[in-house]
């Protein structure tokens, strides 16, 4: 049956790598109010996520505490607020006793910050008292428990989608958690924590890149939070945003929105780039080819025989390269004619029949084409 969830990778903020535990009211609305004034928001933000962090312990019945000096107000307060601003609200918790950077009462069974032994009570807490429409849970607390992931996880997340099924459920293991978690999740992280180096963003890409099978509507593999704004090179970002958007990656903001220089912005509100991200086909881009440093990968977009593909062409070396796509390969007959749309150089090309196109890639660069083939004559996508 159909259900209220986006079919598409959500797009937000979130606070852990900017911030990690060191969050408070003040910054959380400050994020949303910069995520609405910004262009974030007309650009599709939406989510404004709090991870690790707000936890303040537990009431005598084993209620759970907000922290009561960074938010005072109380987590329901702090939904509202968010919501206000036309956003939604997203919250953290783990599938064991403790989080991996909160704990509280470490020695007793059932204290922790986790969800283990408060699994209703919390959740209901969370989605429906407080409102939060977005849930990652963690699992630090899981494995020290020793606990099975796909029972713990698929427990979980019942639980979840018959407390409110339009919330948004992230699982946070540190590889493919399984099969299962197509049908349990809205998506799943593949890696260990994203660090703002163009190693990390590669490592993580390679680890995703045999995974396209697992990604589709309502289901994708989550590369971890955006480090875009974070320290990396002006091309490194951008080739971070294109992999994430080719990908399927959810688009989670990780940097401190209030502070953001325009060319941070550019990249994160990149209208060509979102909306691949957010084709309704959910496509994972496969690679098609790779030559060491240089790689090609494509995805169809809207659907495998509309004769439109995204093209990124990946440049991982130190030094300028000169990368040339045969159109033929992502199932383009030039002769027929097509359309090419350059989706950083923002330029569009109209009636091309040329067999290949050459491009020179900067260092840790990479161009992103939307091509249009008038005639769609066969499909490389078939498996
Ligand atoms: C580990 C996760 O992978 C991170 O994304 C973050 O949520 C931290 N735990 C929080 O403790």
């Amino acid at each position: 049956p159909e259900t209220p969830r986006p079919r598409t990778p959500i797009m937000g903020w979130s606070s852990w790598n900017n911030y990690h535990v060191n969050i408070s009211e003040e910054i959380i609305q400050s994020q949303a109010d910069a995520m609405a004034a910004s262009g974030m928001k007309e650009a599709g933000y939406s989510y404004i996520n709090i991870d690790d962090g707000f936890f303040g312990g537990r009431n005598e019945n084993g209620g759970l505490l907000a922290h009561k000096k960074r938010f005072p107000s109380g987590m329901k307060a702090l939904a509202d607020y968010i919501h206000k601003k036309g956003l939604k609200a997203g919250i953290y918790s783990d599938a064991g006793i403790n989080t991996c950077a909160s704990y509280w009462d470490q020695d007793t069974i059932g204290s922790g910050m986790g969800l283990y032994g408060h699994e209703w009570s919390d959740l209901n807490l969370m989605l429906k008292e407080w409102g939060y429409d977005f849930i990652k849970i963690d699992w630090c607390g899981g494995q020290w428990l020793d606990l099975d992931e796909e029972t713990r996880y698929t427990l979980l997340g019942k639980m979840i989608r018959s407390i409110r099924p339009d919330v948004v459920y992230n699982i946070c293991r540190w590889e493919f958690p399984g099969k299962w978690a197509l049908t349990t999740a809205d998506s799943w992280r593949i890696s260990g924590d994203i660090t703002n180096t163009f190693e990390s963003v590669m490592h993580i890409v390679d680890r995703n890149a045999d995974l396209w099978k697992y990604s589709g509507p309502g289901h994708v593999n989550d590369m971890d939070m955006l480090q875009v704004g974070r320290g990396m090179g002006y091309e490194e970002d951008k080739t971070h945003f294109s992999m994430w958007c080719m990908l399927n990656s959810p688009l989670l903001a990780g940097n401190d929105l209030t502070k953001m220089s325009d060319e941070t912005l550019e990249i994160l509100t990149n209208k060509e780039l979102i909306s691949i991200n957010q084709d309704p086909l959910v496509y994972q881009a496969r690679k098609l080819e790779d030559h060491g440093d240089l790689e090609l990968w494509t995805r169809p977009l809207g659907s495998t025989m509309s004769g439109r593909v995204a093209v990124a062409l990946l440049n991982r070396s130190d030094k300028n390269q000169t990368m040339t796509l045969e159109l033929e390969k992502v199932a383009i007959i030039p002769g027929e004619g097509y359309v090419v749309k350059d989706c950083w150089e923002h330029t569009t090309s109209s009636g091309m029949t040329k067999p290949t196109l050459s491009y020179e890639i900067p260092p840790h660069g990479v161009v992103v084409l939307k091509i249009d083939g008038t005639n769609p004559p066969f499909n490389v996508f078939q498996f």
